[in-house]
């Protein structure tokens, strides 16, 4: 891995080796200090802020890591191109209706990322998807524009409905999307003892099936929406009760993260064809909600991967405008209101990660002997055997044998036929053939595959002070893959290869796939830690999804949460701050009063003091460090 020495490292092959330009979306970038920065625009130009210089600020405000970074000028910036790209796709193809961007709570409740989304999004009457009570509660209070959609999905009771319904009168643009048959009787049941007319939706269960992690909220398998049968039904239902005017909406969520733009408008074309019937069968629509999708590329490969895309916002907007007009154009349909509940893409860039790394394991040969005394057991000798004559025309025979003699060891250790130290001799000999075999692997033509990823069995591992199942839960539970890179140092080589395991303890908690362009690495390669003081890691676009879903596994709480806005001079204001979880806010979640640990625990140290264990002065340090670990922070503190 170490290039010549007289190579000199460059920033800009720190940039392509993590391939930040290309996920990095014109927002993250390296500066010629070898800092991770983010880069916003102001309509003077460019500015740019790096990453380390915001993490001393955190530190100096006692805070530390790790800490989940908002940048809200990010948000704005999303914002406005999902808005400004539909208003420009409009007026090129000369769309006569207008576009409303809806965010859906589900995928980033905190209070600050709403209230950021309306308070900014207020000039393109950005709105709020609701997808349960408690969301709906949130809505109500947060929507700032009679103007701005509030679109309720999910299981709606009579509560549900009659808080709507009220807003509606209140002159809020509310639409009760039905998907479940079962909920329009009751939507019409409270509509008429209220005596308020409700704006209905109806969520399509179409035919077009998305890629991506999501793609069975599509399809004739998803568990939400209509089928065909089911809209005639509300459609004659509606017609008895004369509220087909009241019908102006249909609705449908293909799944998220898709990565293929063809999926997306074979969708579009067939829910605007729903569209079509609707409005011929009398319906007074003027809405057409197409749900969420949007993906993020977060290997910047521009592909139609998983994690990746093969379009722009741009192209997206074009697309979905373009069939919309293709179908309704052809029937003399007047154009509707275009809706799009962008959850992912609106708010993934605008959050990252930061956490210091604690230590490293390497995998590293100790010095091995010379020589091995004669007598030593026969299968060292073995294994010091095939070091020694291990080349390129015996690669794969001394690998098995490798394999096979470190197997042997192992089998004889349980059976107390090897002891400890020569144990731990084997191991190194094995290490050391296997480095071997990794140097000479690159001069032969055909590779064997079970060499092909040697390296990855190779890496070392990295503590990163974090949890994963807390910051990173879709990296865990569907192998999410999200961009990761040191936040410094990038003008030197990273000349190790490492996974990141978490503070957790649990096998799962580790970072090991890794953002490439070709598929998704094992190992990320990453500086020696050597005369490092710290080191500081990011993982980069996870403002999405993340802080909903991470749970308190081992009992890591929340992290802090430090949010930034970057001025036009280059100066950034810490304009939130939030402090993470302490040990007491933990426990007591899972029902432990800590008034009461600490009791218990002062008990034992009374008895302790009666048996003569400890001194009374003694007692007074264990109770302080025990009450000050309960005020403190969950995760490790330097
Ligand atoms: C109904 C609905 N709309 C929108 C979204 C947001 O999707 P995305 O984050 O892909 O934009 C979701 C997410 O699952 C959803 O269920």
């Amino acid at each position: 891995m170490a290039k010549d020495l007289l190579h000199q490292w460059k920033v800009s092959e720190s940039a392509d080796l993590y391939g930040i330009k290309e996920w990095g979306a014109g927002y993250f970038d390296l500066n010629d200090k070898g800092e991770a920065v983010v880069r916003v625009r102001y309509p003077s130009g460019i500015v740019e802020v790096s990453l380390m210089d915001v993490v001393q600020g955190i530190n100096a405000r006692g805070l530390g890591s790790p800490v989940l970074l908002r940048i809200q000028n990010l948000l704005d910036m999303q914002i406005t191109l999902i808005n400004e790209s539909f208003r420009k796709a409009m007026k090129t193809l000369e769309y006569k209706g207008e576009f409303r961007g809806v965010f859906p709570i589900k995928v980033n409740q905190q209070h600050e990322i709403i209230n950021e989304i309306i308070q900014f999004g207020k000039q393109y009457h950005h709105g709020l998807e609701a997808g349960s009570k408690a969301e709906l509660l949130v809505a109500l209070a947060m929507i700032a524009s009679t103007e701005s959609p509030l679109i309720c999905n999910g299981y709606k009771d009579a509560e549900f409905i009659d808080l709507g319904l009220q807003a509606t009168q209140m002159g809020y643009k509310v639409f009760f999307v039905v998907e479940m048959p079962s909920e329009l009787p009751l939507i019409i049941e409270r509509s008429r003892a209220t005596g308020i007319r409700p704006n209905i939706g109806v969520r399509l269960k179409i035919a077009a099936k998305g890629g991506g992690h999501w793609s069975d909220s599509g399809g004739d398998n998803s568990l939400f929406g209509l089928t065909a049968t089911q809209i005639v039904d509300v459609v004659d239902a509606l017609k008895a009760e004369q509220m087909l005017d009241c019908l102006k909406l249909v609705h449908y969520h293909l799944g998220s993260q898709i990565p293929n733009i063809r999926d997306i408008r074979v969708a579009v074309q067939e829910t605007v064809r729903f569209y079509a019937d609707l409005v011929e069968e009398g319906a007074a629509m003027g809405y057409i909600d197409l749900g969420g999708g949007l993906a993020v590329d977060y290997d910047g490969s521009r592909t139609n991967f998983v994690h990746s895309m093969n379009y722009n916002i741009g192209e997206y907007c074009l697309d979905v405008i373009e069939v919309v007009m293709q179908v309704l154009d052809d029937k003399g349909i007047e154009h509707p209101t275009v809706i799009t509940e962008s959850g992912r893409a609106t708010v993934a860039y605008s959050t990252l990660l930061v956490f210091d790394v604690l230590e490293a394991s390497r995998t590293e040969t100790r010095d091995l002997p010379e020589k091995l005394p004669e007598d030593s057991q026969e299968l060292l000798l073995n294994l010091e055997e095939t070091l020694r004559i291990v080349n390129v025309k015996n690669l794969q025979e001394c690998y098995n044998d490798a394999v096979y003699y470190r197997e042997q060891v192992r089998e004889h250790y349980k059976l107390g036929q090897i002891t400890l130290r020569n144990r731990a001799l084997a191991e190194n000999y094995f290490l050391a053939i296997m480095k071997r075999v990794v140097t000479l692997k690159a001069k032969i033509k055909r590779m064997p595959a079970e060499l092909e990823n040697l390296e990855s069995a190779l890496f070392d591992v990295y503590y990163g002070n974090f949890s994963v199942f807390q910051s990173l839960p879709d990296s865990w539970a569907i192998d999410q893959v999200f961009p990761v890179i040191p936040l410094h140092k990038l003008n030197e080589e990273p000349t190790r290869k490492a996974i990141i395991a978490d503070i957790t303890c649990d096998s799962d908690g580790k970072l090991d796939r890794f953002a490439d362009f070709h598929d998704v690495r094992r190992t990320i390669p990453i500086h020696d830690l050597d005369n490092l003081d710290e080191y500081y890691i990011g993982v980069f676009l996870v403002g999405a999804y993340q802080e909903t879903l991470g749970d308190f596994h081992n009992l890591f709480g929340d992290t802090h949460v430090v949010s930034i806005r970057i001025n036009e001079d280059g100066s950034f204001d810490f304009v939130a701050e939030q402090e993470g979880d302490t040990i007491a806010d933990v426990v007591s979640i899972v029902h432990y009063d800590p008034k009461t640990l600490i009791r218990l625990f002062r008990e034992k140290a009374e008895l302790a003091v009666r048996q003569k264990r400890l001194t009374v002065s003694e007692r007074r340090r264990v109770m302080d460090n025990y009450e000050a670990g309960m005020n403190g922070y969950t995760y490790f503190k330097r």
